[in-house]
């Protein structure tokens, strides 16, 4: 590490930065523990300019820990409705609840505290501490690992987790004790700009003369990270039935799976995609052709109507699934709802009392865009 002048000037450089160009985002004009942690919660995995609205939203609806914890499931989604990553939020609810339990319905002051919550972990118990409490505690997410990985060449994987600890030991020394949530926010405001994954621009960055790489001619090879693995992916045959009410059948996903609580097209998981190096003959022999009618027929006593318009098949890819839905209508004429699955026919007009997910915010996209068409 640095000798103590070098990290006193390093901290001047780069709040002296911050001071001058930080970023107007909403969060940053409260100390409010709560809000803050919302906007913390709502900007791993998502963007700034996506969060703004969600986070105004969600703290017009729920403006204390209270109102979270009592908050119906329905209305936790719908106010989360396509950020994704809903176990999120579900987490949240359960931290409130413990605060509500535990804390005496506050946001607990110390960073052991703040720690326990449901689905905190360090980077946000670190963001929360230093942000709303002034508590001197290192926030390490991805920004500020490259960043440092380039002001100190770290040859660490930044993408591997237990690697993270040599990243918080090195902000342990660095971070402003009289400003570390500023100091914080400047690392992560640099980190997300100024030294970007994708193009940075290092003669413009505040604390150049204090980087490593920048000076070593380096910074093509930091930060060290593996290539991701490919998402696996995934086939559904989604089903869009009407009624003869206009109505359309969605089904609420009962399983704990990554969409659970929310309400879709009945989706039906397709057999596996044919592996292309396969000749011709052994793709007759890999795939028998499954009638994607009769899977449904097994599951939904209805008597259908099926329509053969086309429609775009939807793609959405999560962290490790790559979903590729394909979409087939059937008008129903007859036939019962089975009792052990939530199903419901549904107006358009009510739509928006249900929390959709972004497939089916696709699938619902790509229906109307070939009815369109077709006019
Ligand atoms: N990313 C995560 N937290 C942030 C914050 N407080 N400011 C800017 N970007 C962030």
């Amino acid at each position: 590490m640095w000798p103590q002048e070098k990290i006193v000037a390093f901290r001047k450089a780069l709040l002296d930065w911050y001071d001058a160009h930080k970023r107007d985002l909403p969060w940053r004009r409260t100390k409010d523990p709560y809000a803050i942690w919302v906007s913390e919660i709502m900007l791993q995995q998502t963007r700034v300019d996506t969060v703004k609205p969600y986070y105004e939203r969600f703290l017009y609806h729920l403006p204390t820990i209270q109102d979270l914890a009592t908050a119906p499931e329905e209305v936790i989604l719908k106010l989360w409705e396509g950020l994704g990553y809903y176990s999120r939020v579900r987490n949240m609810q359960e931290a409130a609840q413990q605060m509500v339990s535990d804390f005496e319905g506050r946001f607990p002051t110390t960073y052991v505290g703040i720690a326990s919550l449901k689905g905190i972990g360090p980077y946000t118990a670190g963001a929360i501490a230093s942000i709303a409490f002034d508590l001197p505690e290192p926030a390490v997410d991805g920004n500020v690992m490259r960043v440092l990985s380039r002001l100190f060449e770290v040859d660490y994987d930044i993408g591997v987790p237990a690697n993270r600890k040599i990243f918080q030991a090195m902000m342990e020394e660095l971070i402003d004790p009289e400003r570390p949530g500023d100091f914080n926010q400047a690392l992560m405001d640099l980190g997300s700009d100024i030294e970007s994954p994708t193009n940075p621009r290092p003669e413009e960055s505040p604390v150049k003369d204090f980087s490593a790489a920048y000076l070593n001619g380096t910074m093509d090879k930091y930060p060290i990270k593996a290539p991701k693995k490919k998402p696996i992916p995934v086939t559904y045959q989604a089903f869009i039935i009407r009624n003869e009410k206009n109505e359309f059948l969605l089904e609420k996903n009962q399983e704990s799976n990554l969409l659970a609580g929310f309400w879709s097209f009945p989706l039906v998981e397709k057999a596996e995609a044919i592996p292309p190096q396969l000749s011709l003959f052994e793709v007759a022999e890999a795939s028998p052709q499954v009638d994607v009618r009769q899977e449904f027929h097994k599951i939904y006593p209805l008597e259908v109507e099926w329509q053969s318009e086309r429609f775009a098949p939807v793609q959405h890819i999560f962290s490790h699934r790559k979903w590729q839905i394909e979409l087939l209508e059937g008008i129903a004429i007859a036939g019962f709802l089975p009792k052990n699955r939530e199903l419901q026919w549904i107006s358009v007009e009510d739509f928006h009392r249900y929390p959709f997910a972004k497939p089916q915010q696709k699938m619902w996209n790509s229906y109307l865009a070939g009815k369109q068409e077709r006019k």
